[in-house]
This record gives structure tokens, C-alpha cells and sequence, in this order.
């Protein structure tokens, strides 16, 4: 059985649709990812979730057991925001015991349920310390450990992990990963980071303006994203428009500004001479002397990469070149620059997809 099923979940607030016909299925101890920009209705989404916000339409099932109509306090679900609101008067074991305590779990059970909450979260023999003397980090376990401890149906997490530095969030990033596969505890997780998503998540769903446009695993939606706006929202790509040349095995030619593509059709269906766009990935461009000619108009040092964006034709083209432990022309790695502004360079596209019929 699903551990969370909804069914065309919308949410008005006066004109303005929020929330429209979300349906989505969470199996048990899935790490599901909802990503979209700010303000594509991911918070509203997750409030009726959790019993915060109620409905227009729709229902909302945990564990197969239609929960629509009950307040939070009767759900199995918990959430975890980005303002952690620790007790700070208390000790980590009684921000911890807290909710357990309400419940009726006391003494040595209720000392033993957190005791090992706080090893899941890597704060073992952290019960007695003030949440004030604890690192950013720590107190995202913390907050963590509070949420998990009385094992919900699904954790409901609204970008926790937003106001985090760099290096911490990516830190927690994997943690989170881990000690969801180790709790075993479906999380519903929201963020506008689709980096993050991508390598926390099991699936992800894409939300646009109030609906889910797309879901399936972090590959398939990188590897074959339906929609331009799937492409362009989930890592980088480069659109191009043109008139479809020919048709082969799941693939069409499409004639470009750049040159001719060959694109995999996925789900849609352009005939010869229709438009069609399709998305390529700077990483699948090829600077091996292929038909597309173009000149570099901007360059861009990335670290272990280098890019350059490339007008050929009527078209533009991202591609990367890595850092090689020598240079071609034997420059010291990573100090010359690996692409001029001005620069001829031969190019083709291994891999495009088809993301619209037409010049969507
Ligand atoms: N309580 C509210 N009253 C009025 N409008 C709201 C309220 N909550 C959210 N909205 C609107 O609903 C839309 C979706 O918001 P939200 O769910 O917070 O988006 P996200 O979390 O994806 O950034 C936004 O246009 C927002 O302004
Ligand atoms: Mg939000």
C-alpha cells in the first residue's frame, strides 16, 4: 500500500489558483523530491498535507486511510521547516521527548526512543547539551531527530536546508539521504534546488504554476525531459527551433540554425517540415571538428571545466571543455584559458530530445 496518496488536490487563494488537480503517489520509505520555482505552489501543496491548510477539492490518503478532513495533530505526518524553532530552554533529550511525552511515551521508553533517534542523526550522547551551543548542522539534526522520533507515516520537509551556506548544505544533503535510508521513512521534501533534489531524491516531481508537470526518476527527467520548461528548470540546456528534416527510429532530423540535429522524438510526434524544439546539454556538444561551425561570443571558467557559449548560424550553443592534466598546447592545466572570445571552433551535438512539437 502507497504510504501517501493524493488526488487532485487544489488550493484558491480569492482569483488566484495556488494548488491545481495535484495528484501524486509516495510508495513507503520513498525519497520523493517537489521541486519548481518559488511561488509554483510547493508550500500550499505540503500545508494540506499536513493538515495545515485545507482544500478546495481533493484528498489526501496516508497509509490508505483518507486523512482530508483531519487537523494536524491527528495525522502521521510531521514537517520540518527552514526556521527549526528549537525549544531553547530546553535540553536537546526534551526538544527531542517532547511530542512523545504529550503522547503518553514517558521515563525509560521515552529516554530510549531518543537515545537512538540521536544516533540515526549522528548526535549520539548529545541528550543533555543546550540547543544554543550546537552548530548550524547540529541543529538541523536536532530538528530532524525531533520529527523522526515518533516514526511518521511521511516527513514533510519545506526547503530545510535553504539558508544554509554552501558547504553545509551540501553536507546535509547527503546526510538527509542517509539517515532517510536508514529511518526508512518516506520523505516528501520541497526545494527550489534542483541540484539538490537531483541527488537526494528517488523521484521528483516538477511544479509549475500550481500543477505537477512532470515526475520520474532524477535520470529519466534529466535524460529525458518532456517539456522545455522540465529541461530547462533541471540542469542547463540550450533550445533550439527548426523544421523537422526527416524521420527515423524514434528520432527526427531536425533542421536548425546551427545545423542539423538529430534529436530523440521521446513521447511527441513532429512530422517532415513541422517545426519542432528540441534541448540539448552542454555536455553531449562535441568539440570534435563536426558540421557545425561557430564562433565563441563568451567564456566562462567553471573550475574542473570550461565553457563557452558559441553562435553558429542562427542558433547559440553552450559547450564544455574540461581541464586536462595537459593542455594541447602545452599550457599548465587549468591557468590558460581553454576557450577565446573570437575562436573558430567545429562542433556537433551527440544528443538532443525533442521537447515540443512546434516552437514552444
Ligand atoms: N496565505 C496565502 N494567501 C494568499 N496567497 C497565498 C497564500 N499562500 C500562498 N499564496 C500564493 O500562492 C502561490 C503559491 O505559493 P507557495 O505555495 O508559497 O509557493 P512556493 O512554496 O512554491 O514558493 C503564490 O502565488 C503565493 O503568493
Ligand atoms: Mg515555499
Amino acid at each position: 500500500m502507497s504510504a501517501l496518496t493524493v488526488d487532485g488536490l487544489s488550493k484558491s487563494f480569492g482569483d488566484e489558483t495556488a494548488v491545481s488537480d495535484v495528484s501524486l503517489t509516495l510508495e513507503g520509505g520513498e525519497f520523493f523530491s517537489l521541486i519548481g520555482p518559488s511561488g509554483c505552489g510547493k508550500t500550499t501543496t505540503l500545508r494540506m498535507l499536513g493538515g495545515l491548510s485545507s482544500p478546495d477539492s481533493g484528498t489526501v490518503r496516508l497509509d490508505g486511510r483518507d486523512v482530508t478532513a483531519l487537523p494536524a495533530r491527528q495525522r502521521a505526518t510531521n514537517m520540518v521547516f527552514q526556521d527549526l524553532v528549537l525549544f531553547p530552554h530546553m535540553t536537546v533529550a526534551e526538544n527531542i521527548g517532547y511530542g512523545l511525552a504529550r503522547s503518553g511515551v514517558t521515563g525509560p521508553e521515552r529516554a530510549q526512543q531518543v537515545t537512538e533517534v540521536l544516533s540515526l542523526v549522528g548526535l549520539k550522547g548529545f541528550e543533555s547539551r543546550d540547543p544554543n551551543s550546537l552548530s548550524g548542522g547540529q541543529q538541523q539534526r536536532v530538528a530532524l531527530a525531533r520529527a523522526l522520533v515518533n516514526d511518521p507515516a511521511v516527513l514533510l520537509l519545506d526547503e530545510p536546508l535553504a539558508s544554509l551556506d554552501r558547504a553545509l548544505r551540501e553536507e546535509m544533503q547527503s546526510e538527509f539521504r542517509r539517515i532517510q535510508r536508514n529511518s526508512g521513512t518516506t520523505f516528501l521534501y520541497v526545494t527550489h534546488d534542483q541540484e539538490s533534489a537531483m541527488s537526494m531524491s528517488d523521484r521528483i516531481g516538477v511544479m509549475r504554476d500550481g500543477e505537477v508537470v512532470d515526475r520520474g526518476a532524477p535520470r529519466r527527467l534529466y535524460n529525458q525531459p518532456r517539456t522545455r520548461f522540465v529541461a530547462e528548470f533541471l540542469g542547463d540546456a540550450t533550445v533550439l527551433t527548426g523544421t523537422v528534416r526527416e524521420r527515423g527510429a524514434g528520432t527526427v532530423v531536425v533542421e536548425t540554425g546551427a545545423g542539423d540535429v538529430t534529436a530523440e522524438q521521446l513521447d511527441r510526434d513532429p512530422t517532415v517540415g513541422e517545426q519542432a524544439t528540441v534541448a540539448v546539454r552542454p555536455e553531449t556538444v562535441r568539440l570534435d571538428g563536426g558540421s557545425i561551425t561557430g564562433e565563441v561570443i563568451d567564456t566562462a571558467y567553471k573550475g574542473f571545466y570550461a565553457e563557452a557559449t558559441v553562435a553558429c548560424g542562427g542558433a547559440e550553443l553552450v559547450v564544455r571543455r574540461e581541464r586536462q592534466a595537459t593542455l594541447p598546447d602545452g599550457g599548465e592545466p587549468g591557468t590558460g584559458p581553454l576557450f577565446s572570445v573570437g575562436e573558430t571552433v567545429t562542433l556537433s551535438v551527440e544528443r538532443a530530445v525533442v521537447v515540443a512539437n512546434g516552437d514552444g
